[in-house]
């Protein structure tokens, strides 16, 4: 029994490592796009703040360790680009073929960036992975900015903007509804807000982004916020492009996959469907 997963992070990776206990003889592959698998996204924020200063401690499992553990091959740098359901086979970008019995996608989440005007005026940069942060790191050392615009306050814009603070650059948060950490009820909220503020950071509640300038932004109330660089977490959108082009049927908010595509036959225990689904048809990077 071959099994294919597409998309080594936490769905993935714990998808392919439960279904190792859940068969001791199948041939489990992980193709992954980017060069790591199974990173800690949520210490992304503070690996770049500089409060997890080794780079190795955002790598969770790392290829060695899945094959070591559980015998699962993983191929970085292997972004999939075409299934071919009839032929069961997956291609990557790199020409690769990987024949399955059975495949799963677990493709994740992609940053929402819409259309922007001026956005090439300043450097930008959204949070997803180490590349992302890599990238982040890199330009405040050479760049050393002054004035950095947050646009997003759910978790991911709070967190960082807690990070660039924590750096000593002068941070300005901006989000379009009246409070940040929308799940929280508004008294906690105040509570942030409040903490935010005795660290510096200017908060734009109930205004959003309207265009970029050379040394700023502008704000849909007509404000201006000085910035030498933007962080966008407005939100993801999930990754679908593979599923689509393969002909599998999508709704607004859930995957839906063929039997053909992939049936489990393995038993497999309502728990771990569960968790598979919930990782993959729901994961927190709700639209
Ligand atoms: C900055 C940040 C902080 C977060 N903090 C928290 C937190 O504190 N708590 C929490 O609960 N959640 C947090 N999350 C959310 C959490 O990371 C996600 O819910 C979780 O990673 C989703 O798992 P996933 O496997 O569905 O997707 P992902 O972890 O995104 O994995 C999908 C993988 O598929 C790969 N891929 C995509 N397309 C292809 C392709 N065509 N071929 C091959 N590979 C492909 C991607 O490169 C990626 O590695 C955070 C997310 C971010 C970005
Ligand atoms: N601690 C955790 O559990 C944790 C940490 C980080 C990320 N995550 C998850 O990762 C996913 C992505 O996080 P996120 O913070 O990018 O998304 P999000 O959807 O949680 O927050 C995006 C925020 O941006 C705001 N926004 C959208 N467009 C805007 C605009 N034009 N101007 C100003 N504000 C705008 C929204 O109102 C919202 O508050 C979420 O599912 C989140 O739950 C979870």
């Amino acid at each position: 029994m071959k099994i294919v997963v597409v998309g080594g992070g936490a769905g993935g990776a714990s998808f392919a490592a439960r279904m190792r206990r859940l068969d001791e003889k199948a041939e489990i592959t992980i193709l992954e796009k980017t060069e790591e698998t199974s990173i800690a996204s949520c210490g992304l924020p503070y690996f770049i703040g500089g409060v997890i200063d080794n780079r190795d401690d955002m790598q969770v499992a790392k290829p060695a360790f899945l094959k070591q553990l559980f015998n699962i091959d993983v191929k970085l740098n292997s972004p999939v680009s075409e299934i071919n359901p009839d032929k069961k086979i997956v291609i990557t970008n790199n020409g690769d073929v990987y024949p399955y019995d059975k495949l799963v996608l677990a493709t994740g989440a992609k940053p929402f960036v819409p259309a922007i005007d001026g956005i090439e005026n300043l450097p930008h940069f959204v949070v997803k992975n180490l590349a992302d942060a890599d990238a982040i790191k890199a330009f405040i050392a050479q760049n050393k900015p002054k004035n950095t615009v947050v646009v997003g306050g759910g978790f991911i814009g709070v967190e960082v903007a807690e990070n660039l603070c924590h750096l000593g650059i002068k941070t300005s948060l901006v989000e379009m509804a009246p409070q940040v950490l929308m799940p929280l009820d508004e008294d906690m909220a105040t509570l942030i807000h409040k903490e935010m503020k005795r660290h510096d950071l200017s908060l734009y509640l109930s205004d959003g982004l309207q265009s970029v300038a050379w040394d700023g932004v502008i704000l849909t109330s007509g404000k201006k916020v000085a910035a030498d660089m933007l962080i966008l977490a407005i939100g993801v959108r999930p990754e679908t492009e593979l599923a689509k082009k393969a002909g599998i049927t999508l709704t607004e908010k859930v995957l839906l996959l063929p039997m053909n595509i992939c049936k489990p036959t393995i038993p497999i225990s309502m728990p771990v469907v569960t968790v598979w689904l919930s990782k993959i048809l729901f994961p927190a990077n709700r639209p």
